[in-house]
């Protein structure tokens, strides 16, 4: 790998800015899924064990350059604390006076953490001010959160072009997984893309058409190619206007020899609603005052069949209406299958974005899976072939 890791740094007794992505989900005050900050305990472990003093270096939903005290970093120190079993400290801001005094004050076996580098202005545009100030405070830089990687901020791209930088475990993690998937996968492999919109994943399903032997389309975006091949889809989601696009993508994958798997039957009803009277029909025989909610049997058959042929997976996005049962039915089965395969040691799972990862859960398979990504936007832009900022500013 062209980027160093934390086994390749001296860092007794230096300062270690960490970049981490702990922007969970917070409902009332409290963390509802503390995955991501489970995630970096590794990293920052194995900086404590080799002599480092971690400060951490983190963003908090999108309060715009501006101090929003909603969105303060401050509630998750206990978070934190519990999670790594040591003592957390705070600083106000993440760079400047308070910033300093807090770094001048950590102890060993003690972690720093910094308030939200997007209360600054400059971090968006990652302003060599800001990133230089942010540099000052520390002698290596680590960066762990693939998850904000698709940004060029200060935090994640600008410091690691001022200081030694290395990769945390969990970007280690991700990025391994990731090239085992797509980079240099055992093939033949399969993607499945699925979800609401063409228009939103284009550029990913043009990347993975070159790319990998077998493209299984499902949720909303089945039912666009399958009006582009002329059949009515009655009241489904659809994009009629990305049809076009979407035949571009066939012809694409036609002749880059990718299979494109779209269901042969599907799951209709007249109402988007849990427990909706649905009925199981051809994928072109959806009645005119009905709308697909999910793949049908036989779809879940074929795409079973598909896995089966298959040693790498790559998973974006559920194959139906996953949030409403019955229509979670196909996205629960697929997921059932890619798990025993992956246990039997016959696949390599990888799946990622915010929607998969919910859906994976909820079918009780997220464990069995090979690899699970942390990531949403940055899982997607990485599926696209694009060229992720932070992971480039470690290749120095
Ligand atoms: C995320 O949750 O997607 C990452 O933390 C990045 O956040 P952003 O989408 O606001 O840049
Ligand atoms: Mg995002």
């Amino acid at each position: 790998m062209a980027w160093k890791t934390l086994d390749e740094m001296g860092l007794a007794s230096k300062v270690v800015l960490v970049r981490v992505d702990i922007n969970v989900p917070v409902e009332n005050g409290v963390v509802t899924d503390a995955t991501r900050i489970e995630k970096i305990v590794p990293t920052i472990k194995d900086i404590m064990a080799k002599g480092g003093k971690p400060v951490l270096l983190a963003h908090f939903g999108r309060p715009k350059g501006k101090v929003v005290p909603e969105m303060s970093l401050r509630p998750l120190v206990p978070v934190l604390a519990e999670k790594l079993g040591c003592k957390v400290n705070f600083a106000e801001d993440c760079v400047g006076g308070p910033a300093k005094k807090a770094v001048a004050a950590l102890a060993a076996g003690e972690v720093l953490l910094l308030e939200n580098t997007r209360f600054h202005a400059g971090e968006e545009k990652n302003d060599p001010e800001l990133s230089a100030g942010m540099a000052a405070l520390g002698e290596v830089y680590v960066n762990d959160a693939f998850s904000a990687a698709h940004r060029a901020h200060s935090s994640t791209e600008g410091v690691a072009h001022i200081l030694p930088s290395a990769a945390g475990r969990l970007m280690e993690a991700e990025l391994k997984a990731l090239e085992a998937a797509l980079g240099n996968p055992t093939r033949p492999v399969t993607a499945v893309v699925g979800g609401a919109k063409v228009s939103t994943k284009i550029e990913l399903l043009s990347n993975l058409v070159a790319k990998v032997d077998n493209l299984v389309i499902g949720g909303g975006m089945a039912n666009t190619f399958l009006v582009a091949k002329g059949i009515d889809v009655g009241k489904s989601l659809a994009e009629h206007e990305m049809a076009k696009t979407a035949r571009d993508i066939m012809e694409k994958a036609a002749s880059a020899g990718c299979r494109i798997v779209l269901p042969e039957d599907v799951v209709v009803a007249r109402e988007f609603k849990a427990g909706a009277e649905n009925e199981t029909v051809a994928a072109n025989a959806c009645p005119a005052d009905a709308m697909i909610l999910d793949a049908g049997p036989k779809a879940v058959d074929m795409i079973g069949r598909v896995f089966e042929a298959s040693n790498t997976l790559i998973w974006n996005g559920p194959l139906g209406a996953f949030e409403i049962a019955p229509f979670d039915t196909a996205t629960n089965a697929a997921a059932q299958t890619a798990a025993r395969l992956t246990k039997a040691g016959s696949l390599i799972s990888v799946a990622g974005g915010g929607d998969t990862v919910a859906a994976l859960n909820k079918a009780g398979v997220a464990g069995d899976f090979s690899y699970i990504s942390t990531a949403g936007g940055a899982f997607l832009e990485w599926m696209e072939g694009k060229e992720l900022p932070g992971v480039a500013a470690l290749m120095n």
